[in-house]
């Protein structure tokens, strides 16, 4: 069966109605990957159905980001939609979205919003979780996939759908690498060679302090420091080792999960990664 695209409201009502069984729901902004695949891959697993919408939500993007240059490649997002065996694309225009321009009530991410990525991108998880919301009603899912790489993401959407009795499950899918160990994000394409040399140290970073876990968080955090020192392409933004609930710095005496998270510009392309584990040598 191939892939039905819909673009309109109505379209995708019509399209919604003819899927059977469970529905699991993929989102994303297009210039898909492999690790888009692999979303869906783990969507076709659990559902019955599978949508994948492709919506580059202008609402997520401060003045100065790059959602102008933002990698546009629908017909190879389609294709790729197909050779994954996705029941329904739903790839609507700003319009169908956002029929009177910018909503005046948006969702509000609260204080963790505000954290990492939020404090670096001041209202960004509020557009995040508004155009989340907004695909849940109109594709009415049983079941979300997320990937783990944009973790803040996932925790907000995760909080979004428990907080707010979105009556779905959130499944949360690991971030898939290159072989040499870098996250897979649509933004990779933005690179040059040597940004994209330089761009491993994150992986490495965070490699770094997973290695030493056992010896604690100060350990762990400064591991993972002196690689991204040594990487004068590297600018870092943040690199935190937090509780992976609260996003608040975990302790030196600290025992057990957390997350080392790091946000850093290489050449003038923003990337993000972060890697759960279990600090402390008591568990
Ligand atoms: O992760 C993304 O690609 C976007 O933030 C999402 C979840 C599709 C919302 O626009």
């Amino acid at each position: 069966m191939s892939t039905v695209v819909a673009r309109t409201r109505d379209e995708l009502a019509v399209a919604r109605e003819k899927l059977h069984g469970t529905v699991g729901v993929v989102m994303t902004m297009g210039a898909l990957h492999a690790g888009h695949a692999e979303l869906v891959r783990q969507a076709r697993e659990r559902a019955d159905s599978v949508v994948v919408t492709i919506f580059l939500n202008p609402l997520q993007f401060g003045p100065n980001e790059d959602l102008a240059k933002y990698p546009r490649t629908f017909e190879a997002d389609l294709a790729l939609c197909e050779a994954e065996g996705v029941d329904l694309v739903f790839a609507p225009s700003p319009d169908v979205v956002y029929p009177g321009g910018d909503p005046g009530v948006r969702m509000s991410a609260g204080v963790l919003g505000d954290k990492l990525e939020g404090a670096s991108r001041p209202g960004h998880f509020d557009g995040v979780l508004t155009v989340v919301a907004k695909m849940f009603h109109l594709t009415r899912p049983s079941l979300a996939f997320f990937g783990q790489k944009d973790a803040q993401q996932l925790l907000l959407i995760r909080r979004m759908a428990t907080d707010l009795d979105f009556g779905l499950e959130i499944v949360a899918v690991p971030t898939v690498r290159e072989p040499d160990g870098l996250a897979l994000s649509s933004r990779n394409r933005y690179l040059s060679g040597l940004d994209r040399e330089s761009a491993l140290a994150l992986s490495k970073a965070l490699d770094a302090g997973l290695a030493v876990r056992e010896q604690g968080s100060a350990a762990v955090r400064r591991a993972a420091r002196d690689v991204l020192v040594a990487e004068p392409l590297v600018q870092v933004d943040y690199l935190v080792l937090v509780d992976p609930v609260t996003l608040d710095d975990v302790p030196e005496w600290y025992q057990g999960e957390a997350v080392l998270l790091v946000a850093a510009k290489v050449g003038t392309t923003r990337l993000i990664d972060n890697r759960p584990l279990v600090v402390g040598g008591g568990l």
